[in-house]
């Protein structure tokens, strides 16, 4: 890693709170592994209009931005990119000599984990849960073709999210009665503390489905236990959180970070901090 001097940039997060967030280590190892010479910092932040204020004082190049930042931050930004705009959030300011961009990254990240195992195009996928993270996948999955069904328990909200991606509505009980190849889910259910508990049925779940969590803590939700028992493919919550910081760290430096070291990064600092047993919520989805 290069020494930190004069010329040392600064990447961070924003967020409250942004004390368990696993970005810091995760950006840290890659930028140590490209020895590219910047450090990336949390920053728990009240405001998003002063960070923003803060990202062109000190010349910040880039920024994660997290709950409850991602809508906050939009009208402090000169710019945000159709994806983002379509989605109604940000993840990820870039600063480009003073101007600062809005991107998301977090459709491109869970796509880019699907897309390690299956293809889209054409493919049933069940997308569980309407909150934020649904909207930015969902956006994701149209884009790539895959025909997309919406399954929430609320139905107000899930039926508002189906009719922005055009898409069909179905409360979450019924999953079972349509075809998916493809089950997603962004929901809550099955973060630490409630492990035990699950989205959909386990016997809802056939061995042609590749069934991907965003839940990452535990790593291994009941889901995912259900769904790997059941013959399915499947994809833990961390592949999506890894692949939207490596676009983000893409976008920052122009250079390809190192996928499998922002991996183990990430499962190491799990591993170290074990489960938790308070209520996290958000921080160990997005
Ligand atoms: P985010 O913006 O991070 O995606 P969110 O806006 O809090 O998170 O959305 C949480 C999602 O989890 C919602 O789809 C919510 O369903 P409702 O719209 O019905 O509230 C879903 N969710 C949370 N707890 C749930 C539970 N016990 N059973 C089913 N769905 C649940």
């Amino acid at each position: 890693m290069p020494p930190i001097d004069a010329k040392t940039q600064l990447f961070g997060v924003i967020g409250n709170p942004v004390a368990h967030s696993l970005s810091p280590v995760m950006h840290n190892a890659a930028l140590a592994a490209m020895d590219y010479p910047a450090v990336y910092l949390a920053f728990q932040v009240n405001a998003a209009a002063g960070a923003a204020a803060a990202m062109r004082a000190l010349n910040i190049k880039g920024m994660s931005v997290t709950i409850p930042h991602k809508v906050d931050i939009m009208p402090y930004l000169d710019d945000i990119d159709p994806l983002a705009r379509a989605i109604g959030a940000v993840n990820t300011v870039i600063n480009r000599n003073g101007r600062l961009l809005g991107t998301n990254t977090d459709c491109h990240g869970a796509m880019t984990a699907l897309e390690e195992h299956t293809t889209l195009k054409n493919k049933p996928a069940a997308l569980l849960g309407a909150g934020g993270a649904a909207r930015a996948i969902g956006f994701g999955l149209l884009e790539a073709g895959a025909r997309v069904t919406v399954f929430n328990r609320g139905i107000e909200r899930g039926q508002a999210l189906a009719d922005s991606l055009g898409a069909p509505f179905y409360p979450l009980d019924q999953f079972g009665d349509h075809p998916a190849d493809i089950v997603i889910n962004t929901t809550s259910v099955g973060m630490t503390p409630n492990t035990a508990a699950m989205p959909v049925a386990a016997e809802t779940l056939a061995a042609h489905m590749v069934v991907m969590d965003i839940v990452y803590n535990p790593l291994e939700t009941a889901l995912l236990r259900a769904a790997r028992a059941r013959g399915c493919t499947t994809i833990d919550g961390v592949a999506m959180f890894v692949h939207q910081g490596v676009r983000q760290l893409a976008l920052w430096t122009d250079r390809q970070p190192p996928v499998a070291v922002m991996r183990q990064a990430v499962l190491n600092a799990l591993t170290a901090s074990g489960p938790h047993d308070t209520p996290l919520t958000k921080m160990q989805r997005l």
